[in-house]
């Protein structure tokens, strides 16, 4: 054993004297220090030794390991050295790590909770696996009611969906709050729907709710302009025109008039209405006491608006070449 090690040592030192590029040091390293080098065989081979004699081998033929390692990084050294030092081109300009930034719909999303946080609404949320009890029932939209053709639904189970709308967190916060209640609930919200330039099948909501003693139309009417103002400009112009959902009465849509290169017109922002009694006396709250409004409205559209783009999935495709825009 002792012979082999001497005469692995005397074979390297010819070998690396040999040596005299970069590539052949590298098949020098490979040659002894590799999967089946000849050092590496060696500390293979302990296990076959008397295991009286393991502890002296063990010592010589790792001192061999070191010395093979170490002189075959100096001579990698010494090739590299001097001609590396030199190539540093101390003119380059440096690297920039890349910066991230807010998703677009992040960006609206934050500003819409800003505007509202302003008037004094609190943020509210629930999760996008939601009961058909929350999702439908509790706002009044009963199993099989016609209603329920308006949102094209992903069922899970029979007792569970992906969330249609925003609408359950009304349900969710009545649950556990009692009035006065002012919240808005921001979130995604999922559809069966074929994507395409203006449909996804998910998208995102911000569902606003507003329950106390003499809560009028008049109220949701002036919230929303505000808030219409404040996110598109002074001047901006809405209208309300009566609609149907079964979990408001009266329910009506908001438009606001849209200018662009095509002449204006007007485009729909939202679905709202006044709370229907029969939803407040589902979550307990006394509707002759009581009254409120709620609102959802479409973050992708406002964004699309805001931001003047004309298809959808740019939004869900995560290009960076889209995203770094905003
Ligand atoms: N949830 C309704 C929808 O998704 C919008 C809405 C919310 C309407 C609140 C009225 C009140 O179409």
């Amino acid at each position: 054993m002792k012979n082999k090690i001497d005469e692995i040592r005397e074979l390297f030192e010819t070998d690396l004297a040999a040596a005299g590029d970069a590539e052949q040091v590298e098949a020098l390293r490979i040659k002894y220090l590799g999967r089946n080098g000849l050092v590496t065989g060696l500390t293979r081979g302990i296990k076959d030794i008397d295991p009286a004699d393991r502890p002296a081998f063990g010592k010589m033929i790792n001192v061999l390991n070191k010395t093979v390692k170490t002189a075959i990084q100096e001579k990698q050294n010494g090739q590299a050295g001097g001609k590396s030092v030199d190539s540093i081109d101390l003119t380059l300009p440096g690297r920039k790590p890349r910066v991230g930034g807010l998703h677009p719909l992040s960006q609206i999303r934050e500003e819409i909770k800003q505007i509202f946080g302003r008037m004094g609404f609190a943020i509210v949320d629930g999760p996008e696996i939601e009961t058909d009890y929350l999702n439908f029932e509790a706002l009044n939209i009963p199993k099989l009611h016609p209603a329920r053709d308006m949102q094209d639904t992903l069922y899970i189970s029979e007792e569970l969906v992906l969330r249609t709308h925003t609408s359950p967190v009304q349900i969710r916060t009545m649950q556990n709050r009692k009035p006065p209640i002012r919240v808005i609930a921001p979130g995604r919200v999922y559809r069966r729907d074929t994507p395409d330039a203006s449909h996804s099948p998910f998208f995102h909501q911000i569902e606003g709710l507003c329950v106390d003693e003499n809560i009028s139309l008049g109220d949701l009417k002036a919230i929303l302009a505000a808030f219409t103002r404040e996110m598109f400009g002074e001047g901006t112009r809405i209208r309300f025109r009566p609609s149907y959902f079964p979990f408001t009465e009266p329910s009506a849509e908001m438009d606001m008039w849209w200018e662009s290169s095509k002449g204006g017109r007007w485009l729909e922002l939202c679905g709202c209405g006044m709370v229907h009694p029969k939803v407040l006396e589902n979550v307990g709250i006394d509707p002759d006491k009581y009254s409120g409004w709620a609102f959802g409205a479409g973050i992708d559209r406002i964004a699309m608006l805001k931001f003047g783009i004309d298809d959808l999935r740019l939004f869900f495709e995560n290009d960076i070449r889209f995203l770094e825009q905003f």
